[in-house]
């Protein structure tokens, strides 16, 4: 039977993952010393036949190799699953990379006085537009590629829809929350079919990832 094949995404969350299988017991040296490799094996010392691969991707494309059925599972931020939406099952949260999108504006400013046409700027158009569809504001989003901090200082944009988790990139460039958006933190998705078809090993691992998560 060949192993599951869970994507990561690669970076932090990669790394709190790895200290996930390491707490589940699994031998990850293979991933941690990788070089440029990007298929790995992850082994279960006690239990070979519970063996898994490690994908390593960007995040949005964990999404689309795992709605493709080509990865079993994937982990990946809830920042990437609420933009780019797709059709799998979301079945746990890991509890790490957590932060969260909030709406942040010029200090001083009042983004909600008045009843003027408001621009803002994203790199997240899907997760702002849904945000103000809930709040039945008509509000033009402007899709920004890089640090969209910047669309308000040079005054393309009344306000942004961004990441934040310390707050200290809005702090030095003079931006605040005005309100937040959406609890962000990784989470375990997996493919429909596979979901079906290896029911029980897919419960097994999720399982015991579940029960090796850090509690904070
Ligand atoms: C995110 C986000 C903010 C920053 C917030 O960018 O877009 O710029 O982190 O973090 P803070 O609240 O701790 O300051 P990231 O560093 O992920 O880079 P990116 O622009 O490549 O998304």
């Amino acid at each position: 039977m060949k192993p599951i094949r869970i994507a990561l995404t690669k970076g932090r969350l990669e790394k709190d993952t790895v200290a996930l299988f390491d707490r589940m017991g699994m031998d990850t040296s293979q991933v941690k010393d990788k070089g440029r490799r990007l298929i790995l094996p992850v082994t279960d010392p006690r239990e070979p036949s519970r063996s898994i691969e490690v994908v390593l991707a960007k995040a949005a494309d964990v999404i689309t190799y795992v709605e493709h059925g080509v990865c079993d599972l994937g982990v990946v931020g809830k920042d990437t699953i609420a933009e780019s939406g797709g059709s799998f099952y979301e079945v746990l949260d890991l509890g790490f990379g957590r932060c969260r999108f909030a709406l942040a504006a010029p200090g001083g400013s009042d983004f909600f006085a008045g009843y003027h046409a408001r621009t803002v700027a994203s790199k997240y158009p899907n997760v702002s537009r849904a945000y103000f569809g809930r709040k039945g504001m008509d509000v033009e989003i402007i899709k920004i590629e890089g640090s969209v901090e910047l669309a308000p200082l040079l005054g393309l944009s009344d306000a942004i829809v961004d990441i934040v988790e310390t707050g200290s990139t809005l702090k030095e460039n003079g931006l605040q929350v005005i309100e937040d958006v959406l609890p962000i933190s990784a989470r375990v998705i997996v493919n429909m079919a596979c979901m079906k078809l290896r029911k029980s090993e897919i419960e097994t691992l999720i399982g015991s990832m579940e029960q090796h998560l850090c509690v904070k």
